[in-house]
């Protein structure tokens, strides 16, 4: 969560773009990369991935502790899940695999807690009331440290990032549209430069 500002959600529907557009995320300064498990190549666009020098690619989308043993098998060297079950977090610890599991409110803050974490996603972040909604869940646990995504977008990307208990955020933006590599390195650097 603090190698880089933002993580890339990747939602990788043609394998032979993963490569391309990995390589064009770390080009920008974007190493940290999420790979959704929503499109049949995603555990492949996962393998591609891990193969470009500098990035370091988990796995997104996470449902359950099939999905999770998927994804480290395909290479996977963190684990994003849009909430939190017992039984997923179990599978991450087993494994000894990074996670960050989505929250959005206390309570859900509170079953991580229990469990051992303290990083989340807070997820979805606007819809979920955006910064206010945040702002009063940090106040409420100092030691929690957030990745909001959902609506997140390079616009509102530098409010969020500058609340101290934002250690990055997540979001599609970076690679929207037919990809062009130049346009996404572009936006990738962009995002990387959101702070020093
Ligand atoms: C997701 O997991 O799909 C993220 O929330 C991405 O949301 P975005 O498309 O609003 O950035």
């Amino acid at each position: 969560m603090t190698r880089c500002p933002v993580i890339p959600v990747l939602v990788i529907q043609d394998l032979a773009l993963a490569r391309p557009i990995a390589q064009a995320l770390v080009a920008g300064g974007l190493t940290t990369l999420e790979v959704t498990l929503r499109t049949p190549c995603a555990l492949d666009a996962i393998r591609e991935m891990s193969r470009v020098d500098g990035a370091l690619v988990g796995a997104g989308t996470v449902l359950n502790a099939d999905d999770l043993a998927r994804s480290v098998d395909a290479g996977a060297e963190f684990i994003v899940s849009p909430g939190l079950t017992t039984q997923i977090a179990d599978a991450a610890r087993r494994l000894d695999i990074p996670f960050l599991p989505g929250i959005a409110n206390a309570g859900d803050i509170m079953r991580g807690l229990d469990l051992g974490l303290s990083r989340f996603k807070f997820f979805p972040a606007m819809a979920n009331g955006g910064l206010p909604a945040l702002k009063a869940l940090a106040a409420v646990f100092g030691q929690v440290r957030f990745c909001p995504t959902g609506g997140i977008t390079a616009e509102n990307a530098p409010e969020w990032l500058a609340h101290p208990a934002v250690s990055c955020v997540g979001g599609s933006w970076l690679t929207g549209g037919a990809f062009d590599a130049a346009r996404v390195t572009l936006r990738a650097s962009e995002a990387a430069a959101l702070r020093a």
